[in-house]
Order: C-alpha cells, then sequence, then structure tokens
C-alpha cells in the first residue's frame, strides 16, 4: 500500500519539486549493477557476462563513472570500498584523498583567523592527493579475475569515442561553466569553446583517454608517476597548490578491518574511519534495536523521534571522537558497542525531544553536492558497494590540463577550525584537524548486509552528512519495514545531525498528523526540503533473484542479466 500511496505522492509532487524521475528496477539472476549512469552500469554488467565477477566489474564501473558521471565519478577524487568476498568474508579499502605533505592545520584561515571558505573549496590548495586510481588498481589485483586492460577499455571508448550527451548532463554543464571560466583546461572539456553543450552532442574527452590509456598501460605509475604526474604538479606549482610529485608517488590505499554491526539477526558491514559512516550507522541502528520500529509504523512520529534522538547523539559523537584513525586514536569500539549506545540512549524520552545545545552554529550545505555511490553483485554473492567523490560537484573544478580530470576540494572535509561547520554544516576538533599525511574525515557510508554468511544489501549514497542517515533508514526500510528494495531506496527521507537542531523532512516522509505530534514533543524545527537526500543505488538479494534499484531521486540506472 505503501508503495501505491508513495507513488501517487510521487506523480502529484514531481512537477512541483526537484527532480525525481522515475524508479528505476531490475532484476536478475546473474549479476546486478546500479549506478548514478545507466551507462556505467551497462559497463559493468558487460564485464560480467564476460565472465568477470563483482569486483571487476566495480573497477570498471568505477572508470567508466569518471568519463560518463564527471561531477562525482572519478580519477581525481578518492572513494572507498566494501567487498563481500564469495567466501563470505568482508574487506573494506580505503582510498580517501590525503593532505599533502606540506599541508598544515591552519591553512584555509586568513589574516583575521578566519576560514576562506574560497580557498578550502575552490583553489588548487583545495586537493588533496588522489586516491581513486590507486585502488580500484589494488582491489583489481586482490580480488578481480580480469586484466587492468579489460575493465579499462570501456573507460577509454568512453571517453576517446565519446557518447550523446543527455539533458541532465548537459544541463549540469552549462550550470557550472560560469564557475570554470577561470580555468582554460576546465572550459575545454565542460563548455563547447566556450559555449554551453546541447543536449545529444557527442562529448569526446581526448586528454582523458589518453590518461587514462596510461593507467591501462603502466598500471599505477600510469597515474602517479611519469607524465600524468608531472601535468598535475606541473598545474600545482602554477596555481600555488601542494601536491607534489613526491606526494603522488607515495600515495597508497589502506585495507582496513571492516565495521562490523549486527541489528535484529543481520550482520551490518560499513566503512570505518577515516569515514564516520560505518559507526554511525552501527550506533544507531545499537540505538534503535529495543523498539520495535515495525510496528511504531513508517513514517510515525513515533517512529521519526526514535531517529532523530538517536542521529542527534550519534552525530555528536562524531564531532568529538572522529578523525584519520592513523593520527587520532578513535574510540571505535566504544562507539559500535551495543552497551554503550544502551547509555548514551538511556536519556531518550519518547514524549520529548532532546535539545543540541550549540558548539557553535551550524549551517547548511552552500550548494548542491555530488558524490556518488554503486553498488555491484554477482552469482556467486561477490557484492561491492563503492562510494566516490570529488568533494563537491566538479571538485575544486580544475582540470589538468592535457590529463584531462577533474581535481577534488576534499581538504575541506577537515576542520579548518576548531568548531567551525564545513561545506556539510558539520563541526570537528582536534580529532580531524589538518596535517601532513593525514586523510580527512569522511561520511561516505558503503554498507553491506548479511545474514547467516549471504548477501542481504548493498547500498551507500552520496550527500556530505546526509549519507549516513540515508543509509540507516534504507536499511530500516528494508529490515524493519520489509519493503522491497524500490520502495527502501525510493520512500523519502529525514535528517538530523545533531547541529544545527533540526530535521529536514523530505515530501511524504512524515505520515499524516506526525508533523503536528513532533512539534508537540519539542523538536525545535522541522524544515521541508525538496527531495534530494541521497542517491542510494542499491541492491536487495532477496528470495534468491537481485534486485537492483537506482535512486528515483536522480538520472541513474541499474542493469541485470
Ligand atoms: O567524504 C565526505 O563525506 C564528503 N566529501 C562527501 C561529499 C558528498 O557526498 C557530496 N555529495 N553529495
Amino acid at each position: 500500500m505503501l508503495r501505491r500511496t508513495f507513488l501517487v505522492y510521487v506523480l502529484l509532487t514531481s512537477f512541483l519539486v526537484a527532480p525525481f524521475s522515475a524508479a528505476n528496477t531490475v532484476s536478475g539472476s546473474n549479476g546486478v549493477v546500479s549506478s548514478r549512469s545507466q551507462i556505467a552500469s551497462d559497463v559493468g554488467v558487460e564485464i560480467l557476462k564476460q565472465g568477470g565477477n563483482a569486483v571487476d566489474a566495480a573497477v570498471a564501473v568505477g572508470f567508466a563513472l569518471a568519463v560518463t558521471y564527471p561531477s562525482a565519478g572519478n580519477i581525481g577524487g578518492g572513494g572507498f570500498m566494501v567487498i563481500r568476498l564469495d567466501d563470505g568474508t568482508v574487506v573494506t579499502q580505503d582510498h580517501r584523498e590525503k593532505a599533502p605533505g606540506s599541508a598544515f592545520p591552519d591553512m584555509f584561515l586568513d589574516d583575521a583567523g578566519n576560514v576562506d571558505r574560497r580557498k578550502s573549496l575552490y583553489s588548487a590548495q583545495a586537493a588533496g592527493v588522489p586516491g581513486s586510481v590507486a585502488g580500484l588498481l589494488d582491489a583489481l589485483e586482490k580480488y578481480g579475475t580480469m586484466t587492468r586492460q579489460q575493465v579499462i577499455a570501456p573507460a577509454i571508448k568512453l571517453a576517446e569515442e565519446g557518447f550523446p550527451l543527455n539533458e541532465d548532463l548537459a544541463g549540469d554543464f552549462e550550470r557550472v561553466m560560469n564557475s570554470m571560466r577561470d580555468y582554460p583546461a576546465s572550459m575545454a572539456v565542460f563548455s563547447n569553446n566556450g559555449q554551453a553543450w546541447q543536449v545529444g552532442d557527442i562529448w569526446v574527452q581526448k586528454d582523458l583517454a589518453e590518461t587514462l590509456k596510461r593507467i591501462s598501460a603502466e598500471g599505477r605509475d600510469g597515474f602517479y608517476k611519469g607524465k600524468t604526474a608531472e601535468l598535475l604538479a606541473n598545474e600545482m606549482i602554477r596555481l600555488e597548490g601542494m601536491i607534489t610529485l613526491e606526494d603522488l608517488a607515495n600515495y597508497q590505499p589502506v585495507w582496513r578491518d571492516p565495521i562490523k554491526g549486527s541489528y535484529r539477526g543481520y550482520d551490518i558491514w560499513s566503512m570505518p574511519p577515516p569515514s564516520s559512516g560505518g559507526a554511525l550507522v552501527v550506533q544507531m541502528l545499537n540505538m534503535l534495536e529495543a523498539y520495535d520500529v515495525k510496528s511504531m509504523g513508517w513514517g510515525s512520529a513515533e517512529v521519526i523521534h526514535l531517529m532523530v534522538e538517536a542521529q542527534r547523539r550519534a552525530y555528536a559523537d562524531r564531532a568529538e571522537h572522529m578523525g584519520d584513525p592513523d593520527f587520532y586514536p578513535v574510540p571505535l569500539a566504544m562507539l559500535t558497542d551495543k552497551e554503550y549506545a544502551k547509555t548514551r540512549f538511556l536519556d531518550f524520552n519518547p514524549e520529548q525531544a532532546s535539545r543540541s545545545e550549540d558548539i557553535g552554529a551550524g549551517s547548511w550545505p552552500l550548494e548542491s553536492l555530488e558524490t556518488t555511490h554503486f553498488s555491484v553483485m554477482d552469482k556467486n554473492g561477490v557484492s561491492v558497494a563503492v562510494t566516490t567523490t570529488l568533494n563537491l560537484g566538479y571538485g575544486n573544478r580544475i582540470v589538468v590540463p592535457g590529463a584531462g580530470f577533474l581535481l577534488n576540494n576534499e581538504m575541506d572535509d577537515f576542520s579548518a577550525k576548531p568548531n567551525e561547520p564545513n561545506a556539510y554544516g558539520l563541526l570537528g576538533d582536534e580529532a580531524n584537524k589538518i596535517e601532513p599525511g593525514k586523510r580527512m574525515l569522511s561520511s561516505m557510508t558503503p554498507t553491506i548486509v548479511t545474514r547467516d554468511g549471504q548477501p542481504v544489501l548493498v547500498t551507500g549514497s552520496p550527500g556530505g552528512s546526509t549519507i549516513i542517515n540515508t543509509v540507516f533508514q534504507v536499511i530500516l526500510n528494508v529490515l524493519d519495514h520489509e519493503m522491497s528494495i524500490e520502495d527502501a531506496v525510493a520512500s523519502p527521507r529525514i535528517h538530523h545531525q545533531w547541529q544545527p537542531d533540526m530535521v529536514r523532512i523530505e515530501p511524504g516522509a512524515l505520515l499524516e498528523g506526525a508533523e503536528e505530534k513532533l512539534t508537540s514533543m519539542g523538536h525545535r524545527e522541522l524544515a521541508p526540503m525538496g527531495y534530494g537526500l541521497g542517491d542510494a543505488n542499491s541492491i536487495l538479494l532477496r528470495d534468491g533473484v537481485m534486485h537492483g534499484s537506482s535512486d528515483p531521486r536522480s538520472v541513474g540506472g541499474a542493469s541485470a542479466f
């Protein structure tokens, strides 16, 4: 019933609010890929058809997204990967960007000691040392079955021969173009000789194709050494950025022990620090486990109140305790412990909202945000969840001249100043201050849910600080509310992040009467928003069939066979 009501709601409102296209849900018993780009999902399924496993497909999708979804798909950024192998083992790989060797804590403060947000977001200094290429290739070597050349070939072809621009990309390029006028190499890619690209134009990226060919031929050295590295380092010198040839040559991805939690008999596997996502999702699920979420009912004031109070406490802990574990002792065991969650939730009052008393004022995102998540599952249950990003859409807007790829602005994810909100309004302190070679704290939460060792759900999302809550709600929708993957992904969501003390609500996320009830409980600000909480391209294995759904909030695509 929910589904019908919800779809009717979407039909009625989709003309009024920001983009909400038809859900794209597919099913298959051999393999499924769900991503923000139909072309990239098709690349992944093609690799599966050729006999590759889910890791081969994920690596191919990762490189393809760098061509077909350039605002977030990338080789100049970084991300995280969670893999369930066919023997049931789960591993995670961190290919997050790192601060360059010459970075220092106050590097984004101006003379008056204020954070210069322009510098932390839109300058060459905003870029961290990219990790995606090293990460994807390392995953392929360890757990893939195909050659580098095989999995990068589709991306090279897409860059070299081009593909027709759809409305989504042409419109996006036109919007971002003006912010790139200082960078001729960026304009050369994202405009057609200074004019906007049009729908149907064939978009060719020759420089990017050459960079991808070098990676295909030489492996990580095709990016971190030689011509590509020199082009990047030279641009850094020209624009007074910090990344050096040495920073590039030294970059290594790290395999980390997954965060492992449980919820009502399911196992939750997710990303450990330097992402805060896995720990927070597990902490929030631990807080909810004692409550009968299912019978409270999806969208009821009782459930929303419960979720918000869990979110408030978990995000407060994030600000206090989380940063790169190689630099700061993150109390991970505590944060993910069921007893800790019970204690932390002792002051939960089912009738009354608590207050996020302030440590500095939060703010909401400055502009539309982009990162991207994709999920892959193959017939042997090998499952891959990857979230990857340049941070804000199109990163720092700087395309490396001659190399054809955008650089990230991930340095803004550090706390540039104690308790000063970053682009997502997230606060932080000592744990996440800038230090050379350190990884900035993330919210990216690629997650795999299993039961008795078998895969159940592969999920994750973009959305900066909202990512963790999107993943949290997709999990609740599947495990507690027993939704199909289409409904679990499409259902409207809510978001609270401790500071600012405000619940953001997508249209339709509250059942009738819930808003009044939440207000009477003392929730100070209920702020409606258009659709846009996340883009959770996910896969659910139910009764032996894989169902993939790309989030209807954007124009993605799932593929299956
Ligand atoms: O790592 C993080 O948490 C952020 N850099 C992610 C950025 C993001 O999700 C933007 N997207 N919508």
